[in-house]
């Protein structure tokens, strides 16, 4: 949700403090602002709106200004709007504090303080917490502490780095439930909440664990666990590099990251298959635990939960298991009938949404055996769960998620061949040739409608005039509906739903007039007739149509104004060449409107708030 970035070193820490900040700024960008010791005290420059805004502040306000450790902070806002008042770092005399999560007994604890005297300038709850620790402060006279037992009082999540004004060179991370690293430099130390902050100065990085303290001075990081006891922490070296973090010549990252799927296909395939598809397995995942699974519980939050609903359809075919796919925000709350023998299925790109987070927790605590499909190394949720099965997307930065989507769906179905194969319904020869065209067929075919996307440019130019959009299909084409239906939203603003192509006709359909823009997938050959039917009842009314259609499927010459033929793949995966048209196609479109692609409004990449 938030960017946290701290630098303590022998390097001026405000250039490397608003350099991680863009890095960051994927996972919130509505307001910044960084702390920094100066003349023996804390300054603090915050502002409203995008890093640049507070970096001007920052030149015209305080030019030169200059310091070896600080603080900064990107926001997602939750409570309280946009503000420089409502801004991180928080800051009294005594204590400055940036925060990643969400404080919920904030209220209870801002009356404490209000009681005892304290004045509160924002409305956020971030500043209950620096102005706890502040009193814990003055009552202690020892920083460690004043962290430990405000700690003890806050409830909810957070990733925090605080600093004290008497104690300049020094900053104190901890974190619950929420995102935080920290790494060495040949110059310093730093916390973080996502190694592509500090690639630039080190690869060098310690995932820390909730409940852990971390201290960092110039030279050196300490450890301490919930208990205050010293721990050694081994770091780990990261196997990102700068270009995976960088634009590299395109536009946009979300450009980026659609060119780059058939290496991240090929990645992923590779990674789980090994010598052999039947030796792919999640810890834990056994041939025993396969044939008495009754049924797979699927949760995940937005483009991940539409990859669920890919794996659902590939599983129920290939395994013939039932799944349930929910939106993890509903699991936890629904009291879900699940059945000891059950198998759960947490689907996440950064593995740290909260709400997958907790229904994973929920399935655990309910005795499940749990896998985690996760993209990113060492986060919560796949460190938590029985098993975790790592996509091989590389590092996503756009918002909008595209590479991490097209991974997961062919993580899922690999896990369904093995599923299938496990309950004696596939061969490993047919597995072995499925695997084959994810790897071999599948990447070149998408490599072919990437360098034919003219056409889809010129259709994203009509699309950009409208306000209102249906996406229809039949099956999994209605699970692409789905995904490609956010996907124009969250970056194109134009609204739009997603409809299983037959379900139109029970009241949608009035919505179609002269003129709105329908768009249907149709990939499952078996009901390409069917969905045509569906179409002529939009098109007799008034509906302008474009499909993006399997270039084996005929279709009837009036059925519509616009065809985006895909690249036929066998074994039902055309689904992959039609996603990577409808994502081509919310980018132009996005593209055409003028929108902040990489950063749509109102979002944050990593949503670690319920
Ligand atoms: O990191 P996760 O995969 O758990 O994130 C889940 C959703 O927040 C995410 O997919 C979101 O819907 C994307 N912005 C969609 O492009």
């Amino acid at each position: 949700m938030c960017g946290i970035i701290g630098y303590t070193g022998r390097k001026n820490a405000v250039p490397i403090l608003l350099d991680g900040l863009k890095a960051l700024e994927y996972r919130g960008y509505d307001s910044s602002g960084i702390s920094v010791f100066q003349d023996g005290r804390i300054t603090t420059v915050k502002s409203k709106g995008r890093i640049e805004e507070n970096e001007k502040k920052v030149n015209n306000e305080y030019p030169g200004l200059y310091s070896t450790c600080g603080t900064g902070h990107t926001r997602w806002a939750t409570h309280g709007e946009p503000s420089d008042i409502n801004s991180h770092p928080h800051t009294t005399e005594n204590v400055s504090l940036v925060h990643n999560g969400i404080i919920e007994n904030y209220a209870e604890i801002r009356s404490e303080l209000c009681n005892k005297g304290y004045t509160f300038i924002s409305e956020t709850d971030t500043e209950a917490a620096c102005l706890l620790i502040d009193s814990l402060y003055r009552e202690s006279h020892d920083h460690l502490t004043a962290i430990k037992t405000a700690l003890r009082r806050i409830k909810g999540s957070y990733a925090f780095g605080i600093m004290f004004g008497d104690n300049p060179g020094k900053i104190y991370a901890v974190k619950k439930d929420s995102p935080l690293i920290c790494a060495v430099s040949e110059h310093g130390a730093f916390i973080a909440s996502d190694i592509t902050a500090v690639l630039k100065h080190t690869r060098e990085i310690y995932i820390m664990n909730d409940g852990e303290t971390a201290e960092l001075s110039a030279d050196s990081v300490t450890f301490c666990d919930a208990e205050g006891k010293h721990i050694s922490k081994s770091p780990e070296i990261t196997e990102l590099s700068m270009e995976q973090a960088e634009k590299s010549g395109f536009a946009h990252f979300m450009l980026k990251e659609i060119h780059e799927q058939p290496q991240a296909i090929k990645r992923t395939v590779a990674s789980l298959i090994l010598n052999d598809i039947t030796s792919y397995t999640a810890p834990g995942l056994t041939a025993d635990r396969i044939k008495n699974c009754r049924h797979i519980h699927i949760a995940a939050c937005g483009t991940a939960m539409h990859a669920g609903l890919v794996g659902k359809y590939f599983i129920e075919k290939n395994a013939r298991i039932g799944v349930n796919v929910e939106i993890a925000s509903e699991f936890r709350y629904k009291n879900p009938v699940i059945d000891k023998d059950d198998i759960f299925i947490a689907i996440s790109q950064s593995g740290e949404t909260a709400d997958t987070l907790a229904a994973l927790r929920l399935a655990k605590e309910s005795g499940l055996f749990t896998i985690a499909v996760v993209n990113v190394k060492g986060s919560a949720i796949a460190r938590e769960a029985d098993g975790v099965i790592y996509t091989q997307a590389g590092p996503e930065i756009a918002v909008a998620s595209t590479k991490a989507y097209t991974v997961q769906c062919c993580t899922l179905f690999m896990l369904s061949l093995l599923l299938g194969y496990h309950r004696g319904l596939m061969t490993k020869d047919v597995i072995n040739e499925r695997c084959r065209l994810l790897t071999d067929t599948a990447p070149q075919k998408i490599n072919d409608v990437l360098k034919d996307s003219d056409k889809i440019l010129s259709i994203s130019k009509k699309i950009a005039e409208h306000e209102n959009i249906f996406f229809i299909g039949r099956c999994i084409d209605s699970s692409l509906a789905c995904e490609a239906s956010l996907k124009l939203k969250e970056i194109s603003y134009i609204h739009s739903e997603a409809y299983m192509a037959g379900e139109l006709k029970h009241g949608t359909i009035s919505l179609i007039k002269e003129g709105t823009p329908v768009i249907a997938i149709i990939t499952e050959n078996t009901l390409s007739e069917k969905t045509i039917s569906n179409i002529k009842e939009t098109a007799s009314r008034g509906a302008d149509i474009t499909v993006i259609c399997d270039e084996r499927i005929i279709l009837p010459k009036d059925v519509c104004s616009n065809i985006i033929y895909v690249p036929h793949i066998d074994s039902g995966l055309t689904f992959l060449t039609a996603t990577v048209a409808f994502q081509l196609l919310a980018y132009h479109t996005a593209n055409e409107r003028g929108c902040d692609i990489d950063k749509p409004r109102n979002l944050a990449k990593s949503v670690t708030v319920e």
